[in-house]
């Protein structure tokens, strides 16, 4: 795992952006994941600058999302469908047919979530899944407690969640309850996983899953089982860390020729 310390989010979001950058580069028909909520959004924000300048192509790609609201309308504004559009896919010439997620408007979520694992294999895997976390350890929206093997399926929202989530809706009684999540063993296949995390209030989770034991408690911690790990954080969201002297040595010390 490599975790990379930075002085603010736009300088996070600059290197993550710079990860995708150089996979649409080396692999224009590569998959992304694509997580939501405020974290990514600079990065989003950066990969629409580079495709605006001519650096990079959507084209060839496909981007996956990592989970969807369920029991939200087709058309509300905080389906994260909708999020990805806005924040990416209507500023880029990344097809609209490439954007996945999973069906959560069905009746049968069990079937969505296995259709879902289909997708993501018929498409060759994720090349690089873009993640935030949660205040109480969550990646995609799998809750302390998640199995370390899960798949695509329905979650519940913890009361810690949803009441950071309060802020994107009208109330915290509007905010779902239900989710459908790609699985913490779904995560763990993606060939490389970029977490961005900024603000004081994610040094306990970045510092459970980073340093803490592996743990259902803290499914983020599941990042400490993957080969290729870049975790991109700023220096609040670093102020839990034991090992952080650590960590900025070897990035500064880092060789030319080695990529993220
Ligand atoms: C969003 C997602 C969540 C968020 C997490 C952090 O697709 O899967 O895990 O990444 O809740 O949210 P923010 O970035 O809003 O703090």
């Amino acid at each position: 795992m490599e975790v990379v310390i930075v002085a603010d989010a736009e300088a996070a979001g600059a290197i993550a952006a710079g990860i995708v950058e150089r996979l649409l580069g080396t692999k224009p028909a590569c998959v992304i994941g694509v997580a939501t909520g405020s974290s990514p959004v600079i990065t989003y924000r950066r990969l629409v600058e580079a495709f605006c300048a001519g650096r990079i192509t959507f084209a060839g790609a496909h981007a996956v999302l990592l989970d969807e609201y369920v029991g939200l309308p087709a058309d509300h504004p905080q389906r994260y469908r909708r999020f990805v559009h806005e924040q990416l896919v209507e500023h880029v010439d990344l097809p609209v047919e490439h954007v996945h997620a999973p069906d959560v408007d069905t009746q049968d979520l069990a079937e969505a979530g296995r259709r879902y694992e289909a997708l993501l294999t018929e498409l060759g895997g994720v090349d690089v899944q873009l993640l935030g976390i949660g205040s109480d350890g969550h990646v995609g929206f799998n809750e302390p407690g998640s199995s370390l093997r899960s798949r695509t399926r329905i979650k519940t929202l913890t009361a810690a969640t949803r009441a950071d989530n309060a802020r994107f809706f009208a109330n915290l009684d509007a905010v779902p309850r239900h989710v459908m999540t790609q699985g913490l063993a779904t995560i763990g296949d993606a060939r490389h996983l970029v977490l961005i995390a900024c603000g004081v209030g994610k040094a306990p989770p970045i510092a459970a899953a980073v340093e803490g034991p592996l743990t259902a408690s803290c499914p983020a911690s599941i990042l400490q089982l993957h080969p290729h790990v870049t975790v991109v954080i700023d220096e609040a969201a670093a102020s839990g860390l034991t090992h952080a002297a650590y960590y900025r040595e070897t990035h500064a010390g880092k060789p030319s020729w080695q990529h993220y």
